[in-house]
């Protein structure tokens, strides 16, 4: 989960200087001049690449599901798929409380294609409320329009599950976050897949693999930190650290071959992983699980990307046990 990474309180002093409120439900159409209308096309294509994006790219199921933490990697538990509830609590540094929503049409029924589209992008729910930013719609806004509508064809089709979500209920500091941080899409049509760099650039975007691997400062993303990893997460067991990315041969991932890449992840393929009880105290936030069921080729695109980031030396130990 993405949620130790909110923005930190100095931005919102920050922004709240310039920007009054740039939220506006129902400027939709001004937020994003070239969307005006959505049409989803329903093919059976369609809803494979929205299953193959929900499940393993955007990982909307890593948040949208409730997750088992005595397990390794925290498997999604049976019948909550999609179906919301998991809470990310003020335990976790977060400006309030927060549940991943009930995305199955028995919550989503009634909401057009374009209500969700532009929650996904823009984080403008149909309630006219904006989302709090742990919702990655920073990152879906980068996404081409063709993978948004794929998401939502996906969507309709999700075993509907009856499951009341508490309203989140974040703080003051939350609710600024919430109206603060800029709300616009900025789509883009997805690179060829045989630029294996600028491809792997667009996976690790939707994927949001910097919003953990990338250490902020005062809520904003160090930019010479990007990809070296080290930011902290509390677990029940103790304090976890997410690891260096950069192709830096000592501390990084400099001696990894691009089948050592994949390997890392296809121990975790949600075909054949079977979650053992954790151990020594340790567990991940990484979502293996999710990500693993990434094609080979994909996850081969993200490792050509992280070749062509800074490498930067930064040790990280990645796990110390509570005492
Ligand atoms: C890092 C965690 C996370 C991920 C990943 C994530 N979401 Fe969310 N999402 C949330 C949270 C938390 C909320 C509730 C925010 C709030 O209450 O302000 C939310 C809210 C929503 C809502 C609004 C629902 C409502 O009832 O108001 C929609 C729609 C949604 N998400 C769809 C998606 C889709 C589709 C994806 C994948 C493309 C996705 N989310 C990925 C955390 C996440
Ligand atoms: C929710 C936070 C989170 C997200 C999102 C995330 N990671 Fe991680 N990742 C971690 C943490 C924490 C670790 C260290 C613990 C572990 O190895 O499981 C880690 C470890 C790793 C490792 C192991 C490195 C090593 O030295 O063993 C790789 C590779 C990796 N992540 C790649 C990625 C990629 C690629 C993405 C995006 C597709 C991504 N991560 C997204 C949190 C995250």
């Amino acid at each position: 989960m993405k949620k130790h990474l909110l923005p930190g309180l100095a931005v919102f002093s920050w922004l709240a200087g310039g920007l009054a409120a740039c939220y506006k439900p129902a400027a939709y159409s001004s937020l994003n001049t070239r969307i005006t209308a959505v049409s989803v096309d329903k093919s059976l294509a369609q809803i494979d690449r929205g299953r193959y994006l929900f499940n393993h790219v955007a990982a909307c199921a890593d948040c949208h599901s409730r997750r088992d933490y005595t397990k390794l990697a925290g498997p999604i538990i049976t019948g909550t798929h999609g179906a919301g509830g998991e809470k990310f609590g003020k335990n976790m540094g977060l400006p309030g409380t927060f549940y991943g929503k009930n995305l199955t049409p028995a919550a989503l029924r009634d909401w057009t294609d374009m209500e969700l589209f532009m929650a996904i992008t823009t984080g403008a729910s149909k309630s006219g409320k904006p989302l709090f930013p742990m919702m990655p719609y920073l990152n879906y806004a980068n996404m081409d329009e063709q993978d948004v509508n794929a998401i939502i064809a996906y969507l309709r089709t999700l075993e509907p599950v009856e499951n009341k979500v508490p309203e989140s209920k974040p703080n003051f500091v939350g609710k600024m976050a919430s109206k603060l941080v800029p709300h616009k899409a900025r789509l883009q049509p997805m690179p060829d897949t045989h630029n294996s760099e600028a491809y792997g650039r667009y996976l690790v975007t939707i994927a949001g693999c910097a919003d953990c691997h990338t250490q902020r400062t005062m809520g904003m993303m160090v930019k010479k930190a990007a990809f070296a990893g080290g930011t902290s997460m509390k677990m029940a067991g103790g304090t976890l650290r997410s690891a260096n990315l950069t192709p830096d041969n000592e501390t990084g991932i400099g001696r990894w071959s691009k089948q050592d890449f994949i390997n890392r992840f296809k121990t975790f393929n949600p075909k054949t992983y079977q979650a053992p009880d954790t151990q020594n105290g340790f567990n991940t936030m990484m979502p293996w699980t999710l990500y693993a069921g990434m094609s080979e080729q994909d996850l081969g695109a993200i490792y050509d990307y992280l070749r062509t980031v800074k490498p930067k030396r930064h040790k990280v130990e990645r796990f110390t046990a509570k005492r």
